[in-house]
């Protein structure tokens, strides 16, 4: 009696079992989909869209079972152009109801309302930039106004190289910029900017108010177009548009790295404090982070990093919300990958010396020492270029100042605790 009725229940559970599989293979639904709800007839997919584009029926994908199972390797990637081509973003005011966003100054109100708007579309575009053997991409923060900054730079230390020497591909500059900030400034300029790019092509320009706190926005829209459009790059040096930059010493530095490596280096900050002192520039009010210190981080001014480093950070960063000062916030995408920044004598982007009238800041031996030296303006840079370009003596005195100005010198960390501040502060 028992083992009938175990017969029947068993084959009312095939019989059903296999009712599913039919209705599952009919309508190449997955399981789940089918345990889920069924699909209106209307709603039924006549035509799948694989991802790279070819159309597949679904009633005889068995005939092409091969090609389904074996898509390209480019099918599972990203977009392969720019896809933001409109800003359609709102602010948030679900936040004017929270008691702690009532308290905040008007700058972080602003920053956190549109906090969510993430990528935005692009004016100026080149793909072509990397095209070739490039080996290392420059890539320079710089604003619209800055024009004269850019020159100097392209005159300089941006300037391109077909070979970086030993066998190695070329070294190719771009600039990264926004949207004038002021309305007046807005299209008086673009078409200055236009022009300028029609000269020189290396102006990438996306549709955001080029701020301080929108810094941040330029370091995501720049991880995600080298994602895009460079993505084999070995290595990327990114800074400011105020600094000297030595490209013979970064590319003898880089000559002894390999681009797999988790190459991140610069002017390493370790236990920053955020600081606290609502009159300083990196003010950062303690319900935006309440944390005592940052994550290890390079000051912005300029760094070196590996390109596939570079295109993990872009995914790691899309994980965090925005931060508003840059080079924080890719500290914080550091962090998540579980990547050290790597700290190096020869970057010097929080300051030289706090002696301001230290024979440090105008001495050439030791910027040819040196990888990035921050702050100079266009004439400064210019001479000082041309000075550490001609026959320079150099002797190891200079060495031995250096060293001692060094000592002297407090760390960094205890300057941000005793002043408040940043020693280096970009304009
Ligand atoms: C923005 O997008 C929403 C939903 O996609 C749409 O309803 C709205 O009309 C769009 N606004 C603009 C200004 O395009
Ligand atoms: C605002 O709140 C509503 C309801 O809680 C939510 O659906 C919406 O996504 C929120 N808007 C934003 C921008 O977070
Ligand atoms: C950043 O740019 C966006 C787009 O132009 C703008 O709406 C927003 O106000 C800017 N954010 C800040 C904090 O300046
Ligand atoms: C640098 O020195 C070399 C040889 O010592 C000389 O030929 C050259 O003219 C010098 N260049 C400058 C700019 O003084």
């Amino acid at each position: 009696m028992s083992l009938w009725k175990k017969t029947v229940y068993r084959s009312l559970c095939l019989a059903l079992g296999l009712l599913v599989a039919l209705t599952v293979f009919q309508r190449s639904l997955t399981p789940r989909q089918f345990l889920q709800e069924p699909l209106p007839p209307t709603l039924e997919p006549q035509k799948a869209q694989k991802p790279n584009g070819q159309l597949v029926n679904p009633n005889n994908f068995w005939k092409n079972l091969q090609d389904v199972a074996a898509p390209t390797p480019m099918a599972s990637q990203g977009p392969q152009a720019w896809d933001v081509t409109t800003t359609n973003c709102s602010a948030n005011i679900n936040l004017t109801r929270q008691p702690w966003f009532k308290g905040l100054e008007p700058q972080f109100r602003q920053f956190l309302f549109y906090r969510h708007c993430r990528y935005f579309p692009m004016l100026l575009n080149h793909p072509e930039k990397c095209g070739g053997d490039v080996y290392l991409l420059v890539v320079v923060k710089s604003v619209i106004t800055q024009h004269d900054r850019r020159e100097a730079i392209r005159q300089t230390w941006g300037r391109e190289q077909e070979s970086a020497g030993r066998g190695r591909g070329a070294v190719r500059t771009l600039f990264l910029l926004g949207t004038a900030s002021k309305q007046e400034e807005r299209t008086h300029y673009q078409q200055l900017l236009a022009y300028e790019d029609r000269l020189y092509g290396d102006i990438l320009q996306w549709d955001f108010l080029d701020t301080f706190f929108n810094l941040t926005l330029k370091e995501i829209h720049f991880l995600k177009w080298l994602d895009i459009y460079c993505p084999h790059v070995p290595f990327i040096f990114k800074g400011d548009d105020d600094v000297f930059v030595n490209p013979t010493n970064l590319l003898e530095f880089l000559a002894d790295r390999q681009p797999q490596e988790n190459l991140f280096v610069g002017d390493v900050l370790q236990h920053a404090r955020p600081i606290r002192r609502k009159d300083n520039k990196y003010y950062i009010p303690g319900a935006l982070y309440s944390k005592a210190s940052y994550p290890p981080y390079a000051g912005g001014g300029g760094f070196l990093m590996a390109g596939s480093l570079a295109r993990r950070l872009h995914h790691a960063c899309d994980t965090l919300e925005l931060y508003p000062i840059d080079d924080v916030f890719l500290g914080m995408c550091l962090e998540v990958l579980g990547v050290r920044p790597m700290a190096h004598e020869g970057f010097k982007t929080f300051g030289i010396s706090r002696n301001r009238n230290s024979r440090m800041n105008k001495e050439p031996c030791f910027f040819r020492a040196m990888l990035v030296v921050h702050k100079l303006l266009p004439p400064e840079l210019l001479a000082m270029w041309g000075l550490v370009h001609s026959n320079l003596t150099c002797s190891r005195k200079l060495q031995e100042t250096e060293a001692q100005e060094q000592l002297e010198l407090p760390s960094p960390e205890a300057l941000s605790e005793e002043q408040g501040a940043r020693p280096w502060q970009p304009s």
